[in-house]
């Protein structure tokens, strides 16, 4: 499948002078963090200035593993988006809505569940490697109907804003994959009405979590979130992985591997410091604790700023209550127009029924 990098993409942009489609999301299980903001939310900040962005809160999403914590949802939708509103989404450019709330979403889910096939979903590699990790086997008749298909779900999600772009990590691109065969699917049976998206492949690579194994990720209790206290963040700063071959302060180090210097590379701008403070860790000139007090200041430095600006939209909930608002009703809006061209396509444009002669 093709992709193109955000920097041609802009490119293209400005050349064609149009604002084109993304769609991007987040399934609401809690508050995000750094792995989020270097993978994805940075990115959605940027974006936002050249796209006509949408981000979907997908909260139908999270009933596939977290049925008996539902009720949790809605208090993850508030610090979701305080999170976003934090880090620099700007409501008057980019459209949060939440996905149970616009009933097109489902009404366009039920036109493309008949356009796949069972076997092709059980196929699809990231709901295989997701069933496994919950303890099922996509293969098998124990993973539920919802959870199987929510792909198509995803797709609904994608193709109701006719989005051209889906700015996402290298796990949803079977899911761009199998949106694409939707769209061309519902466009060859019923004529055309979706343009087919393209996977905008975050160039980042992944965040490790603070212990060095695997992926920043709430799951595995390795994150630093986006809202830590100070105190918070020093202690998780304090107890990371560096270089468990080093004794003492003046042995040489190693940065391969090393946690902190990862992270260094990640959030410090100042490049030659960072340079010039691994060369003093591979000859023994620096010790851990005060290489981690410097990541302290470099993580608060970039925090601070995101979480004076999150507090305040913490202090008027109305505000947040009035962005959640309108970002649905644009949201229905925009999906309503692409439904009467799907239900039109589909010949179940049913308002002569109604309407008396
Ligand atoms: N599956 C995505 C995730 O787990 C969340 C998501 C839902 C999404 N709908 C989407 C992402 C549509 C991109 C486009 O992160």
């Amino acid at each position: 499948m093709s992709h193109k990098s955000i920097k041609q993409r802009k490119r293209g942009i400005t050349m064609k002078n149009q604002r084109e489609t993304i769609l991007t999301g987040d399934r609401p299980t809690g508050k995000l963090h750094l792995g989020h903001y270097v993978g994805s939310l940075k990115n959605r900040v940027a974006l936002q200035d050249v796209y006509n962005t949408f981000i979907i809160i997908a909260d139908f999403q999270v009933l596939i593993d977290h049925l008996e914590d539902s009720h949790k949802v809605k208090t993850n939708i508030k610090e979701i988006t305080l999170d976003y509103l934090g880090a620099g989404i700007d409501p008057a450019q980019t459209t949060i809505f939440i996905q149970s709330v616009v009933p097109q979403l489902a009404e366009l889910t039920v036109y493309l569940s008949m356009l796949v096939t069972v076997s092709r979903l059980r196929r699809n590699p990231t709901v295989k490697s997701e069933a496994q990790r919950i303890g099922v086997d996509s293969e098998q008749d124990n993973i539920t109907y919802g959870f199987l298909g929510y792909p198509v779900s995803q797709a609904a999600d994608i193709l109701l804003f006719r989005a051209h772009c889906v700015p996402a990590g290298e796990d949803q691109r079977p899911h761009i994959e199998q949106t694409r065969e939707l769209a061309n699917r519902f466009n060859k049976v019923f004529g055309k009405v979706f343009p087919l998206p393209e996977l905008l492949i975050s160039e980042t690579p992944r965040l490790p979590g603070i212990f060095g194994e695997g992926k920043m990720s709430k799951s595995l209790g390795n994150a630093i979130y986006l809202s830590d206290s100070a105190e918070e963040v020093r202690r998780k700063v304090m107890s990371m992985y560096t270089d468990p071959t080093r004794k003492h302060a003046s042995d040489p180090g190693h940065i391969e591997g090393n946690v902190v210097f990862t992270y260094l590379d990640a959030f410090d701008s100042d490049f030659e410091r960072v340079a010039d403070l691994k060369n003093k860790y591979q000859v023994g000139g620096i010790g851990d604790i005060e290489l981690k007090n410097h990541l302290f200041e470099v993580l608060m430095n970039f925090l601070r700023p995101m979480q004076k600006r999150r507090n305040e939209f913490e202090k008027h909930p109305d505000y947040i209550q009035q962005v959640l608002k309108d970002g649905c009703a644009r949201a229905v809006e925009i999906g309503e127009e692409t439904m009467k061209l799907v239900r039109k396509a589909v010949g179940y444009n049913y308002a002569d029924l109604f309407s008396a002669k």
